[in-house]
């Protein structure tokens, strides 16, 4: 039985960085479900289809060759039609349209099969808005990372992107289609007021007693 630890969030809670070390300390891969979204949505957006059209971004989907794997260092990957999308995933365009793409069912279903796949012969930790919730609810290791909206603001923007996530997290929490929310089994943790280690040593103090080990 393989282990899947779920860190769900707002935008700018700290999950990419949190996640990514997190996998580091424990032997795990590393999947950022976002990008996939992302991916999606530069995709749909490169055809030309109207991202408020819900139809439009479904026919763009069904069109589009997705697929997902693991390279040689074990870094998950996307490919539309045999490409990488690359920085482009970071574009405002890709930013504004990306709320919008997720929350059409059929985008939904096509990202939640490819990440069950990717999680079915390896221990992953998975960060997203819906891997506690839809994604893998029977695991028993979900974290929901949080942070006060000024302080993900503040985050983001010393990132130097133009990124209005309030917006976001405001689509991404009312939608119909899995929204973002605190799993009723999810360990809330505050990274407010903690550095990157911090988050990192608080989720291994609650993985360990669960068997779950740092190397
Ligand atoms: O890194 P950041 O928090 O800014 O966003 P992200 O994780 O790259 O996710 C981008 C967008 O993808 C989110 O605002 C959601 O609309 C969507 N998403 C989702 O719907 N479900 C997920 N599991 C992950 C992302
Ligand atoms: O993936 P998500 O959008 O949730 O957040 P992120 O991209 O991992 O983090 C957003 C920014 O906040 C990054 O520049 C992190 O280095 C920073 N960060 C922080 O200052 N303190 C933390 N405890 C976690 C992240």
């Amino acid at each position: 039985m393989r282990h899947v630890i779920a860190i769900d969030g707002p935008a700018a809670s700290g999950k990419s960085t949190v996640s990514r070390q997190l996998a580091r300390r424990l032997g795990f891969v590393y999947v950022n479900s976002g990008t996939m979204y992302r991916a999606i949505t530069w995709e749909v957006l490169r055809q030309g289809a109207n991202a408020h059209a819900p139809e439009e971004v479904a026919a763009a989907l069904a069109r589009a060759d997705v697929t997902c794997g693991f390279d040689a260092d074990n870094e998950s990957f996307i490919h539309i039609n045999k490409k990488a999308p690359g920085a482009a995933l970071r574009d405002s365009q890709v930013n504004d349209h990306v709320s919008l793409v997720s929350a059409v069912p059929e985008v939904r279903r096509v990202v939640c099969d490819r990440l069950r796949l990717l999680a079915r012969d390896r221990d992953v930790v998975m960060e997203g808005r819906d891997i506690g919730s839809i994604v893998f609810p029977g695991t028993p290791f979900k974290f929901y990372l949080d942070a006060s909206p000024e302080i993900r603001r503040r985050r983001r923007a010393a990132e130097g992107q133009s990124d209005a996530i309030d917006a976001r997290d405001k689509m991404d929490a009312t939608r119909k289609a899995a929204p973002l929310k605190i799993a009723g089994d999810a360990r809330v943790v505050d990274t407010s007021h903690l550095t990157l280690e911090g988050v990192v040593d608080a989720i291994l103090g609650i993985l360990r007693p669960l068997g779950i080990p740092s190397q």
